[in-house]
Order: C-alpha cells, then structure tokens, then sequence
C-alpha cells in the first residue's frame, strides 16, 4: 500500500510487538507499547495537515461510541480519529437507547458486535466497566473513561505532547496538580510517565490524595510551590465537583486560593513550564484564564494531538484483530 495514503504501514510492521485487540489502561501496557503508541500516532498527526484528511487504514471498519457520561473532547476526538481513518461511525445516544430500558453494558455490547461493528470506543462511570465489556464481546473494546481507574488515550495524548514540546519524556519533572482521589487522568498519566522514566509528583489537598499513590510511583506534596519548583511541566485537573458524594471537597475560592496555577505562581516557577489541564478547565478554580489562555498553555494543542494518538490506537487494535482472523482464515 502506498504509504503516502498509510504512513505509519512500515513503523507498524518494523514493531509489531502489539498484540492487543483492546487497550484498556496504561498500567497494563509496556514502556515499548507505550512508545509504539506515541510512534505510530507522529506518523498520523501530519495526516491531519493535508487537504484531504484521510488515510484507508480502517477502510470498511466501524467503529461505535457508546458513552454512558458526557464528553466533548474525547467523543468527538475519536469520531474525527475514525473518520480521518475512513472508519463508519455510530454514536450512540445513551439517553435515547435501550439502556434506558434497562439494558446492561454487557448485553449492549453483544448487540453492538451482533451488528458486526469492529471497535466499541466506551466511557463509562464505573471502574472496571471497560475491561468487562473487554471480556464478554470479541470485538476490540477501547476505554475512553472509566470511573476514577484510568484514561489511557488522555494520558497517551499529554505523554504525546510533552514529548513533541520538550523532545523526550525520561527525567522529566511532571506534577500532576488537584484532583487525584477523582481522576483516571491522573492514574494512567502516573503509569505512563513512569514507565518512561519521568519523575511524577502529584500535589493536592490531604483529601484528594487517595491512598496507594506512592506504591505507583508518584512524590506526594500539598504545596503548590513546591510542585511548580523546578518542574518541567504541570498538569492540572478539574475538579470533579460532580463526583463529590461526601462533600469533602475545599470551597471553590479556598481551593483556587491554596492550589488555583495564577501567573503570579507561574512567575516563580521555570519560564518555559508547559501548562497542561485535559478539559473541561474550571476557570477561575484549578487555574486563571491568563493563565489557561496564556504562553506556557498548550491545552488545545492537546486537543489536536487527541487525534493522532486515538487514530494510532484504533490503527493498532484494528489491525491485531485482522491479523488473527487472518491466521483463523
Ligand atoms: N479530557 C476529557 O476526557 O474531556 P471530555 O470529558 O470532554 O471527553
């Protein structure tokens, strides 16, 4: 195939050690999947750049988004992923499906494999929803959010951005600021950095530091300015207000006051920090908008590699299934 039209054919065929129908977290996977991940996706990205963005990599393929919670970003980063992909598309809407009726998760997906889909792209509110699903259907299942357990393809994208801003990932100093006890953006970036060799703190009010932080690899620190002091990057998250069952969360003008990223902190830390939040950005409580809007923000060119790196795992998932249909045939 010509690989102006499939440019990462020879980078996928050089490294083939991904043999996963699904990708599920960070945890899971190598430091070399990780990398062939991040590989791959820099083959993708200039896909985006040409005057026709598509490639026929999953020509014929369809790929379905089942979000049972709401998502800008993610959603339509993996709509746009297949479409550059040439992949058919279904969204479904929660509201307006058979969940409502009472479906389970497991039964929507046999009936979204019944409907011979290829990939089922899932967000879900519970831990452990994806690797369910994972086990009961044969199609490649993708988690795009599972509770508070991981995030795999924001945490691919960030590790994505870092390393095209700051040219490697290993020594990195990255400090990961708010909500951990919430966040599965927190969990899959604390195993991918480390398993590149970054240096991870995690810095938070005592509350939202859940317990078994460190044994994954992470410093723990409550001070703001100790995390920014010397650290090559922050990524800061929001406040998941919505999860907040037992009101154990700060006020929003105390939190912004003790862990709120102002340009005036910004000032004591190294000048060329790169300033990274997934999305949605509270403004005015995990950060200023001066500060979201400003130098040291890379928030949308996340965004834009969010589609480089969901093209490179759904290439990825895609393709270790035709390979082992191939060997059945
Ligand atoms: N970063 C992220 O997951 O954003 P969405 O909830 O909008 O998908």
């Amino acid at each position: 195939m010509n690989p102006e039209v499939f440019p990462c054919r020879d980078k996928y065929f050089e490294q083939t050690m991904w043999q996963r129908k699904d990708l599920l977290g960070l945890e899971e996977l190598s430091p070399e999947e990780i990398r062939q991940v991040l590989s791959i996706a820099e083959s993708f990205k200039e896909v985006s750049t040409r005057g026709i963005k598509k490639v026929p990599a999953l020509r014929g393929k369809t790929v379905v988004n089942l979000f049972y919670e709401p998502s800008t970003r993610t959603r339509v980063s993996f709509e746009v992923a297949s479409k550059r992909l040439s992949a058919d598309v279904i969204n479904i809407a929660i509201e307006a499906s058979s969940v409502k009726k009472g479906e389970t998760l497991i039964d929507t997906g046999r009936n979204i494999e019944a409907l011979k889909a290829d990939i089922i792209v899932v967000r879900h509110g519970s831990s452990g929803a994806a690797e369910m699903l994972a086990r009961h259907v044969g199609v490649s299942v993708v988690n795009a959010g599972d509770g508070w357990h991981e995030h795999p393809t924001q945490a691919l994208l960030d590790i994505f951005t870092l390393k095209e801003k700051l040219g490697k990932i290993k020594d990195l100093k990255v400090s990961i600021i708010g909500d951990i006890a919430h966040s599965r953006v927190a969990r899959s970036n604390i195993w991918g950095l480390t398993k590149l060799g970054a240096k991870v703190t995690v810095c938070a009010p005592k509350m939202l530091i859940p317990p078994g932080i460190e044994e994954m690899g992470a410093s723990v620190t409550h001070n703001l300015d100790e995390a920014l002091k010397d650290a090559d990057a922050v990524n800061v998250l929001r406040m998941q207000f919505e999860r907040d069952e037992n009101t154990a969360f700060p006020g929003r003008l105390q939190y912004f006051k003790t862990f709120g990223i102002t340009q005036a902190r910004l000032d004591k830390a190294n000048k060329d920090i790169i300033v990274m939040h997934p999305g949605p950005i509270n403004r005015g409580v995990e950060m200023s908008s001066e500060v979201a809007d400003g130098v040291n923000s890379v928030i949308l060119e996340q965004v834009t590699n969010g589609i480089a790196v969901r093209m490179a795992v759904l290439f990825l998932v895609s393709a270790v299934r035709e390979e082992k249909n191939e060997t059945i045939n």
